[in-house]
Formats: structure tokens, C-alpha cells, sequence
């Protein structure tokens, strides 16, 4: 049966379905979706009866949110914004009614670091290594975090050296799958076994890209790797996208990159939402907070908040 939230989630999916036709379709009171979503009255199951077969035309399926989509945020180039993106997309999609897991894949540490995780007993790490299973722990009711540090690094050789290294975090994230909407993996900056492991585990890519010659040059590189993980490990994985992190828009300069960047991969999706360069992004992560906690009226928030929608959407 279908519930008031997954109809929610569904409608998020498709913005440009109009509320009142699909009430009218339903043979449902005028305003009734509106009233629901703003909390003054509750989809009751003859209401939710009504709606199914109405929401089935329009392209909806039981399937379609019953697994979580695991989502790699990945650039082999270092400080182009992926974690800074698996915080702040997390806490977005969270906020929007998703349950969320963000999967630390970088020994670095620093998604985990930045909700004040630091030595994590339990680490992915370990789980991918021994007979454990991945460690969550919850941040927030719908925002959960799978934590590592230094260790990774440590135990990297044994994983190269492992059978079966690449596809251990697929395995481990299968019972995981129907617990969440999205699982967002934080890549490490480099093209080694962590990273194929966490493409070999996802569904999509995201491809945060600084708009400057020096990050689209290394990008291609990217590309052909994705290629090869398609073409020998996980024929499912998609590029869902590129957008462009600590962007200047009034410098001439990354306006003619992005221009260049959507010639050149125009045959991807490219986002409208965009993420400016700003200050309160770095403070908030001196702060530990993420930016909704730290400043949800920030143009950064809002940017975040949109790029979240967009990729619901997709
Ligand atoms: N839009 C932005 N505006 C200003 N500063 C930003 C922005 N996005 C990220 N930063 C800052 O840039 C630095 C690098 O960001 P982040 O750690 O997210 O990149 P990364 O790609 O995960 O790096 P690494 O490759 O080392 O893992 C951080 O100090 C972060 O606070
Ligand atoms: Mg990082």
C-alpha cells in the first residue's frame, strides 16, 4: 500500500505534475494535497486508494522507492568540494524527507570529522576487511554516517591484496539497501581501490568540478576510469551529473569554463544549481556543523537545498 510520505516523495520527483488536476483525476477535494502537505490533515487510506492508480499513470511504481540510490560524489582531484557536497546534499536530502546514510570512504576522514566523529572505533574500514557489518551510527533520525580515519589508510594494502576487494562494499551495503532513500559515498582524491569499491557499490555518479583549467583538465581521466568500471565491474553505474562547486559567477573567466565544460559534456547532465564560492561554507566547517545547522538562510544553503531537488528529480 501506498503511504502519504511516498506519495510526497513522488510528487518531489516530478514538479511539474499539477496537484489540482491529479486531485481532480482522484475525484479528491479540492486542496487536499495541499492540506496534507501542510500538515492540517493526514492522507487517510481512502484518499491514498484514490490517488494510486492516478499516480500509476503519471509513471509511478512500487519499485521505485523500495531501495535506496547509492550515490558516489567522486573527483580524483583533491579539494573540488566532494565532501563538503556528501555533507551538505546528505543534510539537504535529509531535510527534504529522505532517509540518508553518508558512507566516509576517504582516510582523510573528514565527512566524519566534520559531525564530530573522530577515532571511530568501528569504521568502514574494518567491515570491509573482517565479518562485521558497516558500522552507522546516527547523526541525526534521518541522517546516518558510516565513519572512518587514518586506519583506511593503514589497512589500504590489505584491501588491494584481498579477495574480492572491489566488490566488499557492495556486499556490505546490500542489507542496508531498503533502510534508506539515498546513500551518498564520499570519495577519497585519488583513482585507487577505495574508489572503484565505492563506484562498484553505486548506482550513480556526481561529478562536483571546480570551474578552472587545472580541475577540468584531470577529468577525463575520471571518465575513462568510470568507463572501465562500467565495462568490467558494474554495467549499472550512471553519471548522473556534473556541477560546479566554489564558483565565482562575476569572473569571466569560470563563465567561459562552465560554457566550455557544458560544449564539451554537453551529452551529460550538467546542473542548473550551481555552488558559489563562499565564506560561510568554510565557516561552517570550522564550526562542525553543516550549513543548514550553521546558516539555513545562506545563499550556500539554498544552493545546496536546490541542487538536492534537481537530483530528486533525475
Ligand atoms: N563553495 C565553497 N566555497 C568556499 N569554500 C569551499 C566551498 N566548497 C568547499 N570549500 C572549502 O574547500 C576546501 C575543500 O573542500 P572539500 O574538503 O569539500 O573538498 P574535497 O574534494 O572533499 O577535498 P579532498 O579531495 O581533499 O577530499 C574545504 O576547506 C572547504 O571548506
Ligand atoms: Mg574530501
Amino acid at each position: 500500500m501506498i503511504t502519504q510520505e511516498i506519495v510526497f516523495r513522488f510528487l518531489q520527483m516530478k514538479p511539474a505534475l499539477n496537484h489540482s488536476q491529479i486531485e481532480k483525476e482522484a475525484g479528491l477535494p479540492s486542496k487536499t494535497l495541499y492540506k496534507a502537505q501542510g500538515g492540517l490533515i493526514k492522507l487517510n487510506e481512502k484518499h491514498l486508494a484514490k490517488l494510486l492508480p492516478i499516480l500509476r499513470d503519471y509513471g509511478f511504481t512500487e519499485e521505485l522507492f523500495s531501495k535506496a540510490r547509492v550515490i558516489s560524489i567522486v573527483n580524483h582531484k583533491g579539494g573540488v568540494g566532494k565532501t563538503t557536497s556528501t555533507i551538505n546534499l546528505g543534510k539537504a536530502l535529509s531535510l527534504l524527507g529522505n532517509r540518508v546514510l553518508m558512507i566516509d570512504m576517504d582516510s582523510q576522514g573528514n565527512l566524519s570529522q566534520c559531525f564530530g566523529v573522530h577515532q571511530p572505533e568501528e569504521q568502514v574500514i574494518d567491515s570491509l576487511l573482517d565479518k562485521r557489518p558497516l558500522p552507522i551510527l546516527e547523526i541525526e533520525p534521518l541522517l546516518h554516517l558510516s565513519p572512518s580515519d587514518i586506519q583506511m589508510a593503514y589497512r589500504e594494502l590489505e584491501l588491494v591484496n584481498s579477495i574480492g576487494s572491489e566488490k566488499r562494499l557492495f556486499n556490505k551495503l546490500s542489507p542496508f539497501l531498503e533502510n534508506y532513500d539515498f546513500i551518498l559515498i564520499d570519495c577519497p582524491p585519488a583513482l585507487n581501490v577505495l574508489t572503484t569499491c565505492s563506484l562498484v557499490a553505486s548506482h550513480e555518479c556526481l561529478i562536483p568540478i571546480q570551474p578552472e583549467a587545472s580541475a577540468y583538465h584531470g577529468v577525463e581521466n575520471l571518465f575513462n576510469r568510470i568507463l572501465e568500471i562500467r565495462e568490467h565491474l558494474n554495467y549499472s553505474l550512471r553519471v548522473r551529473g556534473i556541477f560546479f562547486t566554489m564558483v565565482h559567477k562575476k569572473q569571466s573567466i569560470h563563465r567561459n569554463m562552465i560554457d566550455h565544460i557544458r560544449e564539451v559534456y554537453g551529452h551529460f547532465k550538467i546542473f542548473d544549481s550551481q555552488i558559489e564560492m563562499s565564506t560561510t561554507i568554510k565557516q561552517s566547517q570550522v564550526a562542525k556543523k553543516d550549513l543548514f545547522d550553521y546558516s539555513p538562510k545562506s545563499l550556500s544553503a539554498n544552493q545546496y537545498l536546490d541542487l538536492a531537488k534537481e537530483l530528486i528529480t533525475l
